[in-house]
């Protein structure tokens, strides 16, 4: 991840991770448990939750492996599956917008409740809109018809 000032140096002067921001493995695990406990309880992540399975034990501990090291961690992901090709392995679900909106809503909400830094809080929500954005595999709704023929004489 390309990571932007304002970062906190460690004590040699050198910039801090995410990861090490954050405070490392335990946080991460706690925030990929707080995201998923959301999704399934709140009602305005119904259609979220409706894509994935009846179980999220799997996607749990994989967004866990995989955000260590996309927040520039251990690699555990990579070390399991190899390049994570995310927006391959989300070809079978649908995501459009609203799909998008939801998962980012959800993690913004479980970032609050973990208690991360806000300065953290919003490098994070900007770096994951892109991700997210480049999941989305269905087009945007269709602009509603104009009334008409188009002519301006009816
Ligand atoms: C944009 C909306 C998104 C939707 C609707 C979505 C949905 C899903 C679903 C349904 C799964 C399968 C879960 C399972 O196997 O039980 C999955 C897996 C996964 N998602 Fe997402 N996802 C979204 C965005 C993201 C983003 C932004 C990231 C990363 C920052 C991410 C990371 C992952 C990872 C690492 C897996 C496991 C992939 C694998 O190894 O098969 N997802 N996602």
């Amino acid at each position: 991840m390309q990571i932007q000032e304002p970062m906190p140096k460690r004590a040699d002067g050198t910039t801090m991770t995410p990861f090490e921001w954050m405070g490392g493995e335990p946080v991460v695990r706690a925030l990929t448990d707080r995201f998923y406990d959301l999704m399934d309880l709140e009602p305005r992540f119904a259609t979220l939750r409706g894509v994935h399975g009846s179980t999220l034990d799997n996607a749990r501990d994989r967004l866990f492996w995989f955000l260590c090291g996309w927040l520039g961690g251990p690699q555990h992901y990579i070390e399991r599956f190899g390049h994570p090709r995310l927006r391959a392995r989300h070809l079978p679900f649908a995501i459009g917008v609203e799909e998008r909106d939801q998962w980012l809503a959800c993690m913004a909400q479980a970032m609050q409740d973990t208690g991360l830094p806000g300065g953290l809080q919003a490098f994070l929500n900007q770096q994951l809109y892109g991700t997210a954005d480049w999941m989305r595999n269905q087009p945007e709704a269709p602009a509603a018809p104009v009334a008409g023929d188009g002519s301006g004489t009816t």
